[in-house]
């Protein structure tokens, strides 16, 4: 397989999780390169379920050497008890764990502004954040205030720590939060650090090793498009680069280093949070949806929003990452509609609209233009080829490619690695030599 950078085109849980575990069994190496435990990646495997936040989720096969790179931000008491998580259930970990000791370091007072925050502000302007402390340790990176994995192994940790932590409580203390005890804490980082500390080396000479050597790199992104701190329905985003350039700054390879860009799209929407969504479902539609695909966030419970397809947001993704080719997942989930939406355009201000507007309150005047398509009515859970869909399921799958521009690769209709097609252009997509449709 080619050196591939797999993102989201959506606003998350398009079920990158699943499909990287699918494709990590032909590659050597798989990189998370942005975010943070805000993520939550999820893999069936038989009767085993596991939940990802930090670790890539090649984990899972064993062998697989797996990497998080310098641009995720590590909540390192998070990634111990994912880690000791992993090593209870039996997964070896030895030799094939690396973690860039340039990560940035997520403490416990960024979980608390994150919190704060939010608290702060007037219902309609909050984000829906993970309260993972995402946004306020990306805020310290870019302010060169934060700490990183490796100053964790430094003799001098504890005086760095301790600055920071001064001015991280007159923060909390003046947005009416408590303040930290010092000791507590720093105890807690310690403990962390000793636990990680066989873990973390710099990645940078491990990841261009590999290139040169020729072994195939899997690139995992997390969220996805519309939630990318530049180009997704800001300030209603995450704080990181969810697009594939993000791949290189994050992971320290060069652009000509990635061959392939895949697109995870779900066959319908949905967002966990807040922030505008213009193909929402308010009716019996979005709570179908919801409960066929069990949308609920796998990092906070929380219901997810549905709605039908968007095009437009599926366009833009296409622009800002140049994806080759779709991994189209839980097409299952709309077995049941006797008809379908599909969004291709949005009107505004009485205008026609094709692409995601900047402005978000733009967008939240935007209303869907619909393209009303045939349901199929029979479950498309035990295909195991695209002639063996129903006919209605394969138009659906061929107006989405026709929509986006973008030939659909790989086909999920359920959980579990078994429910993966590759379809006819997936070899060709691959190696570039598909044409669009
Ligand atoms: P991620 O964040 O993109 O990795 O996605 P999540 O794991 O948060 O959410 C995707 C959910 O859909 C998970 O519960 C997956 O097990 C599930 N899933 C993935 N692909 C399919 C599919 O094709 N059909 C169905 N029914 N479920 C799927
Ligand atoms: P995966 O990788 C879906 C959303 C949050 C919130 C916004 C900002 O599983 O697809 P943050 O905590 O990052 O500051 O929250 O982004 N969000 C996600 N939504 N899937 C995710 O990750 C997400 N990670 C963050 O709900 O709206
Ligand atoms: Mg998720």
């Amino acid at each position: 397989m080619p050196n591939t950078v797999l993102i989201g085109a959506q606003w998350g849980d398009e079920g990158k999780g699943k499909i990287i575990d699918v494709l990590t069994e032909q590659v050597d190496w798989v990189v998370r390169f942005q975010g943070g435990n805000n993520a939550g990646h999820t893999v069936e495997i038989g009767p085993e379920k596991y939940v990802l936040h930090l670790l890539p989720s090649g984990i899972l096969r064993a062998g697989k050497k797996c990497v998080i790179g310098n641009g995720v931000v590590v909540d390192p008491t998070a990634l111990v008890e994912e880690v000791k998580g992993l090593l209870d259930r039996g997964v070896d970990l030895e030799g094939r764990f690396f973690l860039s000791d340039r990560a940035h370091l997520v403490f416990p007072w960024h979980g608390l502004i994150d919190t704060a925050r939010e608290q702060a502000k007037k219902s309609g302007e909050r984000i829906g954040t993970t309260k993972r402390g995402i946004g306020p340790a990306y805020g310290d990176k870019a302010a060169r205030i934060g700490l990183r994995m490796g100053d964790l192994l430094d003799p001098d940790f504890d005086a760095l720590f301790n600055a920071l932590l001064q001015e991280k409580n007159a923060v909390l203390t003046a947005m009416g939060a408590p303040p930290l005890d010092a000791d507590r804490v720093l105890a807690g980082c310690r403990q962390a650090g000793e636990f990680l500390q066989p873990f973390i080396v710099d990645t940078l000479p491990l990841l261009h090793g590999a290139l040169a050597r020729g072994e195939p790199v899997l690139f995992e992104g997390a969220q996805g498009a519309m939630l990318d701190i530049d180009y997704g329905t800001y300030p209603f985003v995450t704080s990181s680069s969810t697009t594939a350039g993000g791949a290189c700054t994050g992971s320290g390879v060069p652009p000509h280093a990635i061959e392939h860009v895949l697109g995870v799209v779900k066959a319908y929407t949905t967002r966990v949070g807040e922030g505008p969504f213009p193909t929402e479902l308010h009716d019996e539609a979005g709570r179908r949806i919801q409960e066929a695909g069990r949308e609920f966030g796998a990092t906070t419970g929380r219901p997810r929003r549905c709605g039908w397809f968007d095009a437009v947001v599926a366009r833009h993704a296409c622009m800002l990452n140049g994806i080759h080719a779709w991994a189209l997942t839980k097409l299952d989930v709309l077995d049941a509609f006797e008809s379908i939406q599909i969004c291709v355009a949005y009107e505004c201000d009485g205008r026609r609209l094709e692409t995601v507007p900047a402005n978000v309150r733009t967008l939240q005047r935007c209303r869907p233009v619909y393209e009303e398509v045939p349901g199929w009515q029979t479950s498309t859970a035990q295909a195991t080829c695209f002639d063996e869909l129903p006919a209605a399921a394969q138009a659906y799958v061929r107006r989405l490619e026709a929509v986006t521009g973008v030939p659909v690769s790989i086909l999920s209709v359920g959980p579990r690695r078994e429910s993966t097609m590759f379809l006819a252009s997936h070899a060709a997509a691959e190696s570039g030599t598909l044409s669009m449709p």
